[in-house]
């Protein structure tokens, strides 16, 4: 069934309403592309604070009720915990409503084919959002490697060190649901964090043709195991090579007004490099892209490098696209089970003692 673009503004729903809605609720603001119709939290807590945004909106404990109000809904913001994913988006598709859903998709092949299958069948569209794709320094990188400035590329490194100390408040419940993850050996750093990382190396490089990887734990009691240290490594199908180690580092004090994690991506051409050296965090205060080529370093210092923003443009991509049907997703589900197949490949990398995984041979 072919997608017709909707030729009035969305009547969307946010269908979970914690931490991340501060965030995606961004795109949906002051948009015409969209009029905001309700909002579903099982908590009550939620609902009051979040219908200060959307006064117009009716409010549901469940997507049951939603469904049963006789409210029109054309798509939703699917902003559930991780272990909700699979069902919660068969449920949400079985109403017949778009699926505009957080990352990562799930945690297994199976249940991503359920999915992909439960949307073929229904013609509705599923989307994995990836804010990381519309940060403005990594989409400045991607351009200025692809000009052929920095010449021929000859390797790619990502560096995440997750820290404790600064950022925003994040709800005990939030952490609950990821431990229920960690138990499932889908970690914070590797599977969920990381997943914007796998995700940004498919962008930027392609396909992945093997992947190595080592991935540790930290334990902090009360079933808080996090994984790392962690390397992973790999090499996309057109020969370049990445590397992406994960450290933790408790009580390094970050700035930042979101997450506090330092994230930097590196990419080495015959030439020069290129280096983004934040995303979540704000860091040490360098400009977010760095640029050495021919002895002389450019930095871009009037990027839009709040990370806000790319949720901000994500969402907006997303709304625009149910208006118009044009342009990629970014990213449609099939793409989201690339990069599940990848994090895959990893743990079976790990499990192995370090071979080299192929992510289509994962099961
Ligand atoms: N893109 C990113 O960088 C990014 C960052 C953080 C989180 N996330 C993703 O966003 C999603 C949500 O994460 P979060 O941090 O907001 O979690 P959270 O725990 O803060 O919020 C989840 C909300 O869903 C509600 N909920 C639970 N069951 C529900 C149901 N059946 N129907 C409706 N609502 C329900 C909870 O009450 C809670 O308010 C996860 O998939 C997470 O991986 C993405």
């Amino acid at each position: 069934m072919a997608f017709v673009p909707y030729e009035r503004p969305v009547r969307a729903a946010f269908i979970g309403l914690g931490r991340i809605y501060d965030l995606n609720v961004r795109a949906y603001l002051d948009n015409p592309d969209v009029e905001v119709v309700a909002l579903v939290d099982p908590s009550e807590e939620r609902r009051e604070q979040r219908h200060g945004d959307w006064p117009r909106a009716a409010t549901f404990a469940s997507t049951a009720e939603l469904a049963a109000s006789g409210i029109e809904v054309d798509a939703v913001e699917a902003l559930l915990p991780i272990p909700l994913h699979a069902d919660g988006v068969l449920e949400l598709l079985g109403y017949g409503w778009h699926i505009n859903l957080q990352k990562p998709l799930c945690n297994d092949l199976l249940d991503a084919q359920r999915m992909l299958d439960a949307a073929k069948a229904s013609g509705l569209v599923l989307r994995v959002m990836e804010n990381y794709l519309f940060y403005e320094p990594l989409r400045r990188f991607k351009a200025v490697f692809e000009s052929g400035e920095l010449g021929t590329i000859a390797g790619y490194h990502m560096k995440m060190v997750g820290s404790g100390s600064g950022g925003w408040d994040i709800p005990w419940s939030s952490f609950e649901w990821q431990i229920e993850q960690m138990k499932r050996s889908r970690g914070i750093l590797v599977f969920d964090d990381g997943w914007h990382k796998l995700s940004t190396a498919l962008w930027l490089f392609g396909p992945v043709s093997e992947v190595r990887a080592w991935i540790g734990t930290t334990s902090f009691g009360h079933g808080i195991d996090l994984d790392a240290p962690t390397m992973i490594a790999w090499e996309h199908a057109n020969g370049v090579r990445g590397v992406w180690d994960i450290t933790l580092a408790p009580d390094l004090y970050l700035r930042s007004d979101y997450y506090t994690n330092d994230e930097r991506w590196e990419v080495t051409g015959s030439k020069g490099f290129a280096s983004v050296n934040r995303c979540t965090g704000r860091g040490i205060q360098q400009p977010s892209l760095e640029v050495y080529v021919d002895g002389e370093m450019r930095g871009h210092h009037a990027l839009d490098d709040d990370w806000a923003s790319s949720f901000r443009d994500s969402g907006r991509h997303w709304l625009r696209w149910l208006r118009t049907g044009v342009g990629p997703l970014m990213w449609s589900g099939e793409e989201a089970v690339d990069v599940l197949r990848f994090a895959l490949a990893a743990y079976a990398s790990s499990a192995a003692g370090g071979v080299g995984v192929s992510p289509g041979q994962v099961v």
